[in-house]
């Protein structure tokens, strides 16, 4: 199947599987190998990328699904220097492995973009990322920099 998405910022074409998972799209036919496999169903978070500003599980999300639709990767958060986000996990020295990680930022990206200064009681609801290494607490803080280093909220927008 032949699709058509515009893939951080730029127009891009494959001519793949229908079925193949995004994940594997990216990873092994664009090259992009920031955007990590966990667990394969949809679980952990460690595949999250941006569909349209919406934080998606790209393992479970076949390559069909992105036709003439905007995806962004952690290669593509930041037109320019590092995101905020990266800037922040950087001075708060969040990761530990760092498996997780680009995942994490993904789905904190998009949280802000939806909620610019939130709590830690709806980091916690909103983030589902797993971390096996247990860096929770670091990502709550380099969130709250971030958020605070942003004086608006993300250019990214949603659609319905
Ligand atoms: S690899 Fe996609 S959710 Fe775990
Ligand atoms: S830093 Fe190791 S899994 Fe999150």
């Amino acid at each position: 199947m032949k699709v058509e998405f515009d893939l951080n910022g730029k127009p891009h074409k494959l001519d793949v599987d229908a079925a193949m998972p995004l994940l594997w799209a990216l990873r092994d036919e664009v090259g992009l190998t920031g955007t990590k496999f966990g667990c394969g169903i949809g679980q952990c978070g460690a595949c999250t990328v941006h569909m349209d500003g919406i934080a998606m599980r790209s393992c479970s999300l076949p390559v069909a699904a992105v036709q003439g639709r905007t995806i962004t990767t952690i290669e593509g958060i930041s037109a320019q220097g590092l995101h905020a986000l990266q800037e922040a996990w950087i001075e708060e020295d969040v990761p530990q492995c760092g498996y997780c990680q680009t995942g994490q930022i993904m789905a904190a990206a998009a949280m802000l973009a939806q909620n610019p200064n939130p709590s830690d009681e709806t980091i916690d609801q909103t983030m589902s990322n797993l971390c096996r290494c247990g860096t929770y607490n670091r990502i709550r803080k380099a969130i709250h920099r971030a958020a605070a280093a942003m004086p608006t909220p993300p250019a990214e927008e949603a659609k319905p």
